[in-house]
């Protein structure tokens, strides 16, 4: 099979593309034809030598390997013990999210309850753009947060891969959702759901909203301007690389609260998701596709940090 793969960390010519074998599923594994594969900003920061992973990240420390872990596509092959698959099934997930997945190649082998089936209605491309934005959305906001109705929420990149799903899952569950995005990406994203949007080119947080029950963080320069409007017994979550040095004890001595998070691989979850997809509650926002061999631009165009939705790789 094709895969890409890097021999060092590096910028974004450092990905290749090489033949590799075919993986075979063991018992409870499922082998994936990709057809979509997701571009997240962890693989460009894995791909730089470095997601802020950790030990976590084990067998991404040093090259070779192969960056991405959303995929769509269909069951190509189903090991001893799969009852919830079967071959031709058409599936999308984030599998071994952050253990290495491999995302960018022609095949991928992982336990068959990190995926969920896709609804007819959805598309390859669009099922590969939702599992880490949407599972990180909905962990935040459903897991963590339990967001409620009237509850204000805010979220910082707004217009992101993430923050546009985060948007719309919180208004789903009858929040009043405030955002941070540049002031181009204002209608689309009132459109989706937004009560509020501030421009954070020319407006402070601290100034434009208050009263806020549950921030996101998707920046990782906005926890103290979040701390500064939010509730008592209000949740900061600080998304990207955890929560800054301390922030931890300014919250407490204002009697809020404050997590960092990583999203952790979800069938039932994404079960849910592709749900709201085929319904039209949820709108995936695809800001562009590029061929697989082709992952090195996708890597520069993500990087540019201004991408309003997803960027995919297509096979
Ligand atoms: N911990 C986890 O489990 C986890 C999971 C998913 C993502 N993440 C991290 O979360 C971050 C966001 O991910 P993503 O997929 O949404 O990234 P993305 O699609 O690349 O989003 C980038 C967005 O950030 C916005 N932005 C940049 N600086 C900003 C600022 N100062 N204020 C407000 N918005 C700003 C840009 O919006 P404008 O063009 O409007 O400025 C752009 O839309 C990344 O660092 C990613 O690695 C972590």
């Amino acid at each position: 099979m094709r895969r890409i793969t890097q021999d060092t960390p590096g910028g974004p010519e450092v990905l290749h593309l090489e033949d590799a074998p075919v993986p075979e599923p063991i018992p409870t594994e499922i082998r994936v034809r990709v057809t979509a594969a997701g571009v997240n900003p962890v693989d460009t920061k894995v791909r730089a030598g470095g997601a802020g992973l950790g030990s976590a990240g084990g067998d991404m420390t040093a090259p070779p390997f192969t960056v991405g872990w959303d995929v769509a596509g269909v069951v190509d092959a189903v090991g001893m013990g799969v009852t919830r698959f079967a071959v031709g099934d058409r599936v999308f997930g984030m599998p071994w999210f952050p253990r290495q997945a491999g995302a960018y190649a022609e095949y991928v082998t992982a336990p068959s309850r990190h995926f969920a089936h896709v609804p007819d209605g959805v598309d390859d491309v669009t099922a590969a753009a939702l599992p880490l934005a949407g599972l990180t959305a909905w962990q935040i906001l459903v897991d963590a947060a339990d967001v409620q109705r009237d509850q204000r929420v805010l979220i910082h990149a707004a217009g992101g891969g993430v923050g546009h799903l985060a948007v719309q899952i919180a208004r789903t569950r009858g929040a009043h959702v405030v955002g941070t995005a540049s002031a181009g990406k204002h209608a689309d994203l009132v459109a989706l759901g937004l009560d509020e949007a501030i421009d954070h080119h020319t407006e402070e947080v601290a100034e434009a909203t208050r009263d806020i029950d549950v921030a996101v963080d998707l920046t990782e320069v906005n926890g103290p301007s979040s701390l500064a409007v939010m509730r008592r017994g209000g949740l900061l979550v600080c998304v990207p690389s955890g929560v800054p040095e301390g922030l931890a004890e300014q919250a407490e001595a204002e009697g809020k609260r404050v997590t960092d998070f990583l999203v952790e691989p979800d069938g039932v979850a994404l079960t849910g998701l592709a749900r709201l997809v085929d319904e039209d509650v949820l709108t995936v926002r695809v800001a562009g596709t590029f061929p697989l061999e082709d992952a090195a631009s996708a890597h520069r165009e993500l990087e540019k940090g201004s991408t309003f939705g997803k960027l995919v790789l297509t096979l």
